[in-house]
């Protein structure tokens, strides 16, 4: 492909070889290093002088992942880029997206700021938390589902015999986008209230679950909380097997244990944030989400719709 260069930051390095294997093109000679107390340096060792640039970088904490693409998309900027685009496959701080209490941040909208501030001309992201962050940004958003991804690998169920269960009253809509795309199955909804951050306590089911095998639907599985609890009280209302299907895979402190102990028999999580190997556990599936993010990236750079990906 003509002109077109991909480059990634740390967090995402693994993720951009295999964009760049599927695009059959050559990752961009990039450096990224450190001074001596930690400072990220960049430097982009070819020329991209008017190129169509790609920067792929998750923005998981810790926040160097943030600053590390701000560095990214600066340093195209000033190497004469033609077009930046940041492909941000977790973006992260998504969930502070309003403001739900007296003196709390819009986190999501200053990280949608420092990415515009910094140059980027467009952004590709999945399963965004919540698509109004579309709406933080004053250039094109483009927000890709993972569902396709998953639905590969959900071949191998008996959807007939499934039902779909949206975690929490947020998560609804793409609760019912997947039911609907795997063949109108039922849909049901675990009514959380959330006391702190980090705690999901579990109310009440509404839609019929007994007897029925349960696919729950979610953005991203941080502490692994919220699927627990929910498969939990699944259970207790007599479902069969649990599968839970989340794009993006945080597995933040004790979350494998408290997965590995819930009655849940299967984790499916994307490669949109790197999974280590002390954070994996048997019940885990991880799907290569890379052929989606090249061929929306081979769209953007061919002036091709993207919205025909997902009819
Ligand atoms: C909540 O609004 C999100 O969609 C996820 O359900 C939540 O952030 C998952 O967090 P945890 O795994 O810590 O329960």
């Amino acid at each position: 492909m003509d002109k077109i260069k991909i480059l990634g930051g740390t967090a995402s390095w693994d993720l951009k070889e295999k964009i760049c294997e599927n695009l059959g093109v050559k990752p961009t000679n990039l450096e990224v290093s450190r001074f001596a107390d930690g400072e990220i340096r960049i430097q982009i060792k070819e020329n991209i002088r008017g190129c169509d640039v790609f920067i792929v970088q998750s923005t998981h904490p810790p926040a160097d992942n943030l600053m590390e693409l701000l560095l990214l998309i600066d340093a195209a900027l000033r190497a004469s880029a033609k077009r930046i685009t940041a492909v941000i496959p977790y973006f992260g701080y998504a969930r502070q997206d309003r403001k739900d209490a007296p003196r709390v941040p819009i986190s999501a909208k200053l990280v949608a700021n420092l990415i515009q501030c910094a140059g980027a001309n467009r952004v590709l992201t999945c399963d965004l938390h919540s698509d109004q962050i579309q709406g933080f940004f004053d250039i094109p958003v483009d927000n890709l589902y993972a569902f396709s991804v998953f639905r590969e690998y959900l071949r191998i169920l008996p959807a007939d015999k499934f039902t779909v269960v949206s975690p929490d009253v947020g998560g609804t809509n793409r609760a019912r986008a997947f039911a609907k795309r795997l063949g109108n199955l039922p849909l049901a909804l675990i009514d959380k209230r959330r006391p702190s951050p980090n705690m999901a306590e579990v109310m009440n089911v509404i839609g019929e679950v007994e007897k029925r095998n349960i696919l729950i639907v979610d953005d991203l599985i941080d502490t692994g909380k919220t699927v627990a609890n929910g498969a939990k009280i699944l259970k207790d209302k007599g479902a069969g097997s649990i599968w839970v299907c989340a794009t993006h895979g945080l597995f933040s402190a004790n979350s494998k244990d408290i997965l590995e102990d819930s009655p849940i028999d299967k984790v499916i999580v994307t490669n949109t944030i790197p999974i280590p190997p002390h954070k994996k556990f048997k019940k885990l599936e991880i799907l290569d989400i890379s052929s989606l993010f090249a061929e929306a990236i081979k769209r953007i750079h061919e002036e091709v719709s993207i919205s025909e990906l997902f009819v």
